[in-house]
């Protein structure tokens, strides 16, 4: 795929790219009908920091919207936009903002976007917040599920549930070995008639709309690299498994997933494991040339620092250069391929 976006990008692979800058003039540059999937989690930095009020929370959809506009017209007809939003509440008080519901309505009525499906990724691991409300006066359950909108461009997206079948639960684990003991065949109120049917052993699940996912995995290379460079890791990174649930429904090898706010680039990562190609795209120089570090697995510390540098100097790094197969790779064996005027390495 060979786009230009107008500048090089911070680091590639055969299948992607990792560029630092503004995505409302990155996403710009892509052509129209290229994408398969957005997979995003935007910054709520705006809303939890300053504890903004209902006039600031409308601003902050504004400011989303003009993304949202763009992602529609870069979305292939069977593309879908998946975004991530976590709560909040009213400034001061122990009520919920409505943003994340605004946004939904917004997209759907404005943009022209549909609701293909509202999903709620639990998140187990969350610590009980916000601290006034569920801690010390205890009045409010601790707040610990996204709302996950996943939007589609017309009303038919590329999907395929059978992709991201689950484990069965117990309960219907000890229906498929005794089908008789459970239900008589017999039709329940809402109409669905509980025959032997539902005694088939399909091998696994159909997966629901609420994701139960910890935000508690290691992180491998990406922490233990921070580590080394002896920076910290980004703060509002989410679990790989949620991405992958996206990308594996929603897309086929070889299809074109972007993620508008890339952060530690937890979706190209994904992305490139599941051989889709990629896009992604974060403001922060910081947070890009560290994301790099979920490319290079093991490497020597003196290689992670060399890439890192470079990436913060604005070096372009092609990683299929680099020669990471060897665990202790050294300053000669490195074969680093700078690529300055890679404006259009993909
Ligand atoms: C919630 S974080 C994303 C974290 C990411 N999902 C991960 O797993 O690491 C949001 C990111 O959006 C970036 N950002 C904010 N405004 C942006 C913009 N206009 N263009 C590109 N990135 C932006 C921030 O720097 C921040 O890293």
């Amino acid at each position: 795929m060979y786009f230009d976006l107008g500048r090089p990008p911070a680091y590639s692979t055969a299948k992607g790219a990792m560029f630092s800058g503004d995505s409302i003039e990155l996403l710009a540059k892509l052509p129209d009908n290229s994408i398969s999937l957005v997979m995003t989690s935007p910054p709520f930095a705006l809303l939890r920091k300053k504890e903004y009020g209902n006039q600031d929370q409308h601003e902050y959809v504004d400011w989303l919207t003009e993304f949202a506009k763009l992602v529609f017209k870069k979305l292939k007809p069977d593309g879908s936009f998946v975004l991530d939003l976590g709560g909040a509440y009213q400034k001061g008080a122990p009520t919920r903002s409505l943003y994340n519901f605004r946004v939904l309505i917004k997209f759907c009525d404005e943009v022209g976007f549909y609701l293909a499906e509202e999903f709620y990724w639990h998140n187990p691991s969350k610590l009980p917040s916000p601290i006034e409300w569920v801690n010390k006066r205890k009045i409010r359950a601790k707040d610990s599920v996204n709302t996950v909108w996943w939007f589609s461009k017309t009303e038919w997206p590329k999907s395929d549930v059978t992709q991201v079948l689950t484990e069965y639960s117990d309960r219907m684990k000890k229906l498929l070995k005794a089908p008789d003991e459970f239900y008589s065949p017999a039709k329940r109120p809402s109409g669905h008639d509980i025959s032997t049917s539902f005694g088939k052993d399909n091998g696994e699940a159909i997966p629901s709309n609420l994701l139960q996912i910890p935000n508690s995995e290691s992180n491998g290379a990406y922490l233990s690299g921070c580590k080394t460079l002896g920076i910290k890791g980004h703060p509002a990174r989410f679990p790989a498994k949620l991405p992958e649930f996206f990308i594996k429904m929603l897309t086929d090898p070889g299809d074109l997933v972007v993620d508008i706010f890339g952060g530690s680039n937890t979706t190209g990562s994904v992305a490139e494991a599941l051989d889709r190609r990629w896009l992604s795209f974060d403001l922060d120089i910081n947070y890009v040339a560290a994301s790099v570090l979920r490319f290079m697995g093991s490497n020597h510390e003196s290689d992670i620092k060399q890439v890192y540098e470079d990436i913060l100097n604005k070096k372009t790094i092609n990683l299929d250069s680099l020669n990471f197969s060897e665990k202790t790779l050294t300053k000669k064996t490195r074969k680093t391929k700078i690529l300055s005027d890679a404006a259009s390495v993909l």
